[in-house]
């Protein structure tokens, strides 16, 4: 089955009904954002500008304003940490395409190939900051500490994948703990910080949080997915960015498990030599989904998505809940 089948088969899901939901809360949380980009060093509103306005999906402040509404909360502390949450994430994939040496992000130029890695590194260093002083404004001691780990947790994240990049006996524990801490924590601390913003206890704030985690295991498996079924247009960056990189991501591990020795020189050449062509890619991809790799990848994902679901059980049924259940189904399903 190839990709555009695979995801059929499951539940469609939308970010557009906690979109529409969330519409107010999430003007005033961009108009946060725009605010707070700026500086008198031209460069950085002109940098960071070019990545935010170029939109990206917004999940993660969605996220904190929609856990902070499902646990009664309003006003504006929900906002800046959800501002805060979007600009560690706008931080992170700064440093992230420097790293990955990735030449397009939502759609345009990557910074860094327009302003240099330099720039976009201090850049990225500018809205972390950025982030901090309005976690501190809010004086919500308990979010600014689930931030700052998680912060601290992605960093972890990103060096650890970066020792084991091109690692193909990478065990899939090791994948999924990479994953978890380099996306998924920042899922789970927006949720949490949202739930401990309006003020709900432990055992809400817990399962917000767990949402948060399985969302986000599920959204970063579809997106290694995605990686190689999905579409440069649409996914706004380039598709074949992990096997050019060499990353060990689950489809590449899957597919070199079950494509046998009769592979193994193809992928000891393309990924650990990392001597490839453009023909590679077409025929890791013809691999990966003709294995059914890809499937594999996507079956995970959706056992996540489903585990997060069940974690909302913890609060009645209302359009916020169910809204955050289609954007569950949306992780996996997704093109973008
Ligand atoms: C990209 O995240 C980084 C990953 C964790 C895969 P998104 O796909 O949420 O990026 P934007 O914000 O929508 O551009
Ligand atoms: C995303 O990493 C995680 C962070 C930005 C911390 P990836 O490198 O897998 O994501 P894309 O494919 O560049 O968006
Ligand atoms: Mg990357
Ligand atoms: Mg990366």
């Amino acid at each position: 089955m190839d990709a555009a089948k695979a995801a059929v088969a499951r539940p469609a899901g939308s970010v557009e009904r906690l979109a529409k939901l969330a519409a107010a809360d999430m003007a005033s949380v961009d108009a946060l954002i725009v605010a707070r980009m700026q500086s008198p060093v031209s460069v950085i509103p002109a940098l960071a500008d070019h990545l935010i306005e170029a939109g990206g999906k917004r999940l993660r402040p969605l996220l904190t304003v929609a856990a902070s509404r499902l646990c009664g909360g309003r006003g504006d502390a929900a906002w800046k940490l959800a501002a805060a949450v979007e600009f560690i994430h706008t931080a992170t994939l700064l440093h992230d395409d420097v790293v990955d040496s990735s030449q397009l992000r939502r759609g345009k130029v990557a910074a860094h190939l327009i302003w240099g890695a330099p720039s976009s590194v201090l850049v990225g260093d500018f809205l972390f900051a950025r982030a901090f002083e309005l976690m501190v404004e809010t004086g919500a001691m308990k979010a600014l500490d689930i931030l700052a780990r998680a912060s601290r947790v992605i960093a972890e994240g990103e060096v650890l994948q970066l020792t084991r990049a091109h690692d193909l006996n990478l065990s899939q524990a090791m994948y999924l703990e990479i994953i978890s801490a380099k996306t998924a924590e920042l899922f789970a601390a927006a949720a949490e910080a949202g739930a401990v913003a309006a003020g709900a206890d432990d055992v809400l704030s817990a399962a917000l949080r767990a949402y948060g985690m399985n969302l986000g295991l599920a959204f970063q498996l579809a997106d290694d997915a995605l990686d190689y079924g999905g579409a440069t247009e649409t996914l706004g960056k380039n598709a074949g960015d992990d096997f050019r990189e060499g990353k060990a991501t689950l489809p590449l591990l899957l597919a070199i498990a079950r494509s046998g020795p009769r592979e193994a020189d193809f992928w000891e050449r393309a990924i650990n030599r990392r001597d490839q062509t453009d023909a590679d890619f077409r025929r890791a991809r013809e691999l990966i989904i003709g294995t059914g790799a890809l499937e594999a990848t996507l079956d995970l994902a959706a056992d996540y998505a489903e585990t997060a679901k069940a974690a909302l059980e913890h609060f009645p049924a209302s359009d916020w809940r169910e809204a955050l259940s289609a954007l569950a189904d949306f992780a996996v399903s997704r093109r973008a």
